[in-house]
């Protein structure tokens, strides 16, 4: 197929806008297997799978379409990730595309990641169709979302697809628009070969398979391939397409869109946004828009069994494989023992690999409350960067702190702004604009910083809204803040692992709060236990946990067999994660009482 045939396209769309449904009924057109029937064959095939360790992403389909002019397409269909800690990699992905079909449900109309994700597609001069989906839906007001595209957006409204990918309504109009309205790859075969990396993944027998996107050039099997960030060389084993089973190819020209694997053996050398030129003849200049991605949120992990702490950095070690945004390193907590300090890309990949080391690793685990990199201004005139709020350096070290601050969207009826603003205020969020969209919908821009973010932001904001917030967030770089440490003391000890940092501000009421807190959290001991907050050598608050009374399970629950036992099953399972810290038994929630603080 010719080069002025090829398409190629993302669909993107906030949360529950419809895309895979999209994505299915595209791929049942152009008579390739759905997502369904490949999540079906992949099931059963997937002990299989396991064995072999071989999972395939569906995230880049080469599909084939005939026009009603009769004439053949070729279209590679690139999937997205959904959420905003993985922007970078949306990002990229886009790069790999010259259109985009923009989805908007309507029913709900722009939502924070619609616009979130039109930016990143104009940043990469996509063309846009703008589809309205679900107007079978009784409450579908496609006149209002059509209307809020032309305003916010500047699509012209006569331009939008009315559609219902359920129902089938729309889609024929938007396979033939994206042939008509987006272009064909610019890229020249005869020029070096340039491909964009914008996926990756580790496979045990074949080592990594890298998602590319050809630019310019060609790649055959047997190439002696060069990444350009590292100057490392590998020689291509294997190439193919995704139809959406993986089939072999000898080579991939300008336009296409396939995967490669060259012995690579660790994902940390692909590296997404990456180019991919050959050793022999190699371009000159990178694609542009490569970054290193750097993890913004860092916790501790430490096994509560601290027999399992090799097997926990098993565990690392291979979620690493696959992720070369993970990072972690050996930390030793005087509190937790012995573990591993993290660094993720947002909270949502923080809960991902905790989730995925205790369910595929069965490793039970005390994670530390989420922190920031903070960069510290010392008076000798060193800058550090502190990951570790127990690393922080002593007040009186401290010259100045800088903290990371993002630009953060959030998109509600106008009945909620109020409470929205409040919760901003209160995490100490500066007033940036506030836009209507159309007469109900008000999109609130604020400047926060990404410690009150990682915090409980997202929740409070769902809660306080009904749900009906929808939210994004962007880093805009480090500000100088009045942040100091807050020690926690139990029973006179300092506790590493609860230490904190806070606005000086807001101090003293944190401090008060998770004395509270604390108190309520860690169990009754054999003795009195004091819990106190402090900055520096100053106790700013303080709180007390009563010893345990004799036989409190007899006073309290008299005769009531049941309700005794499920007290004591209760007390069970909490001693599940439980750690003894010094003389006190702390449970996990207590690590985390910091993170309802604000
Ligand atoms: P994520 O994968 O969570 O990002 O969502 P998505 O955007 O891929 O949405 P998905 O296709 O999973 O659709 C979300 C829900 O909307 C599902 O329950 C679909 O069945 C439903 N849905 C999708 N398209 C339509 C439509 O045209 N009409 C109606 N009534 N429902 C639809």
């Amino acid at each position: 197929i010719k080069q002025e045939n090829v398409r190629n396209f993302s669909i993107i769309a906030h949360i529950d806008h419809g895309k895979s449904t999209l994505a299915d009924r595209i791929l049942e057109k152009t008579k390739a297997l759905t997502q369904r029937q490949m999540k079906e064959q992949f099931l059963d095939a997937m002990d299989l799978e396991r064995e072999r360790g071989i999972t395939i992403k569906l995230n880049a389909v080469q599909l084939n379409y005939k026009h009603k002019n009769e004439e053949d397409y070729l279209f590679h269909l690139i999937d997205t990730p959904g959420h905003v800690d993985f922007t970078y990699e949306v990002s990229r992905s886009l790069a790999a595309c010259e259109g985009a079909v923009l989805i908007v449900d309507a029913a709900q109309g722009i939502e924070a990641q619609t616009l979130a994700n039109v930016y990143l597609a104009l940043d990469n001069d996509l063309e846009l169709i703008p589809v309205i989906n679900k107007i079978d839906l009784p409450n579908a007001d496609p006149d209002r979302v059509a209307q809020e595209l032309e305003d916010v957006i500047g699509i012209d409204k006569d331009e939008v697809i009315l559609a219902s990918a359920k129902d089938d309504i729309g889609v024929d109009e938007i396979m033939e628009r994206v042939v008509s309205d987006i272009p064909s790859p610019s890229g020249k075969m005869e020029n070096p070969l340039k491909g964009l990396i914008f996926d990756s993944m580790y496979d045990p027998y074949r080592g990594v398979i890298t998602y590319i996107c050809v630019k310019e050039g060609s790649v055959k099997v047997g190439d002696k391939i060069r990444l350009m960030a590292n100057d490392k060389e590998f020689e291509v084993n294997e190439i193919g397409v995704f139809r959406p089973n993986p089939v072999p190819q000898d080579e991939l020209t300008v336009g296409e869109v396939g995967f490669l694997t060259a012995s690579i053996k660790n994902v940390s050398d692909t590296r997404v946004g990456d180019t991919i030129t050959l050793a022999k003849n190699p371009a000159e200049t990178p694609l542009p828009g490569y970054k290193r991605l750097n993890p913004m949120v860092f916790c501790g992990l430490f096994p509560v069994d601290s027999n399992q702490y090799n097997d926990l950095r098993e565990a690392l070690e291979r979620l690493e494989l696959n992720d070369s945004s993970l990072q972690y390193d050996a930390e030793s907590s005087q509190a937790l023992g012995f573990g591993f300090r993290c660094g993720f890309l947002g909270l949502l990949h923080m809960e991902i690999i905790q989730e995925r080391i205790e369910r595929e690793f069965n490793i039970s685990l005390i994670t530390t409350a989420p922190s920031v990199i903070y960069e510290v201004e010392k008076t000798d005139g060193e800058t550090v960067e502190v990951d570790n709020p127990s690393t922080m350096p002593d007040t009186q070290l401290v010259q100045e702190v800088r903290e990371p601050f993002v630009k953060a969207t959030v998109m509600v009826p106008n009945d909620y702004v109020g409470p929205v603003m409040e919760i901003a205020q209160k995490k100490r969020g500066q007033f940036v604009d506030m836009q209507y969209l159309d007469e109900v919908r008000v999109n609130v821009v604020y400047h926060i910083p990404l410690s009150e973010i990682v915090y409980d932001f997202f929740d409070k904001l769902k809660s306080k809204t009904k749900g009906y917030a929808s939210f994004d967030y962007d880093l805009i770089g480090y500000h100088a803040s009045k942040l100091v440490k807050m020690d926690i003391l139990l029973n006179g000890d300092t506790i590493d692992a609860l230490s904190f940092i806070v606005h000086r501000d807001f101090a003293y009421e944190r401090g008060k709060n998770i004395v509270d807190k604390l108190k309520d959290l860690i169990p009754r001991q054999q003795f009195e236990v004091p819990v106190q907050a402090a900055i520096g050598n100053k106790i700013i608050a303080r709180s007390t946990i009563k010893a345990l009374k004799k036989n409190v399970l007899s006073k309290l629950y008299g005769g009531d067999v049941t309700r005794k036992r499920k007290l004591l099953e209760k007390q069970k399972e909490g001693k599940k994660r439980m750690k003894m810290v010094g003389s006190v038994e702390v449970p996990q929630e207590a690590f985390m009482a910091v993170l309802e603080m604000n």
